[in-house]
């Protein structure tokens, strides 16, 4: 479903990815952890062509990403991001949030796209709140709409960035719960997280990233449960996160 082909990319002389490879199959969920700062959230959005890469190739199923030619707005349309700070529109009721871009860029007819949008919101338990502002709903609950607004473009994969780290430690459990339940309907996950419980729960793989590499790449047992046989870095962050 996405495959990865020795991309590298820089910012100026800096180098944030550095020969990165990886294969994700269709169903399969891989998260993705390391150090702030080693490029994670920039591997993300390189897979939807947020960001350009100089070298290496992506594909998304039949898509080259990284060809100039291709076009970028059907692309991103069937690939769902959530990101850490929950981006819906301010000025928008959850309903309208979910309505939006399904008449905008699939031109659903509005009768369809709302009636998707509300059983998307009953999905994530948000369906009470279709009129309400994102304003008037706490962080966990802007998240579950996100995740909603990224399902109403009826994506091929989902991408997370980090979507449970700015949220207060309550609600952390009900965004994980959403993303869970996404996963076992066999959804195509991409999820960059500390959250290592979701990680042995839900994961096929990890992925552990460090200064632009992908240093690790492997079956999400392999990673938790054979330490000795992980790299030191690693392990060094495993067993810092760990003991959180
Ligand atoms: N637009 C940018 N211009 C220059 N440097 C950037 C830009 N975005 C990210 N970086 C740098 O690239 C590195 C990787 O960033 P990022 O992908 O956000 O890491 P992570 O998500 O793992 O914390 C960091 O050192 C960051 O400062
Ligand atoms: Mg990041």
């Amino acid at each position: 479903m996405i495959e990865i082909k020795n991309v590298s990319k820089w910012y100026g002389d800096f180098k944030v990815l550095d020969d990165c490879s990886a294969v994700v199959s269709k169903g399969e969920v891989v998260v993705v952890c390391g150090p702030s700062g080693s490029g994670k959230s920039t591997l993300m959005k390189t897979v939807n062509g947020l960001e350009p890469v100089q070298q290496g190739e992506i594909r998304v199923a039949d898509t080259v990403v990284t060809d100039r030619k291709t076009r970028l707005t059907a692309l991103r349309s069937r690939v769902g991001m959530v990101f850490q700070h929950f981006e819906l529109f301010p000025h928008l009721n959850v309903l309208d949030n979910l309505v939006l871009a399904q008449t905008k860029v699939l031109k659903r007819p509005l009768a369809e796209a709302r009636e998707r949008a509300m059983l998307l919101l009953r999905r994530v338990d948000m369906e009470a709140f279709s009129e309400k502002f994102p304003g008037n709903l706490s962080g966990g609950q802007q998240q579950r709409v996100a995740v909603a607004r990224s399902l109403a473009m009826d994506p091929m994969v989902m991408l997370f960035d980090e979507p449970t780290s700015a949220l207060d430690p309550e609600m952390v459990g009900e965004v994980l719960e959403v993303m869970m339940q996404l996963a076992r309907e066999g959804m195509t996950m991409i999820v960059v997280t500390h959250e290592m419980g979701f990680a042995r729960k839900v994961s096929n793989r990890v992925i552990f990233m460090d200064r632009g590499r992908i240093v690790e790449d492997c079956p999400k047992d392999d990673f938790f449960e054979r330490r000795d046989e992980r790299s030191e870095r690693a392990r060094d962050f495993l067993d810092k996160i760990l003991q959180h």
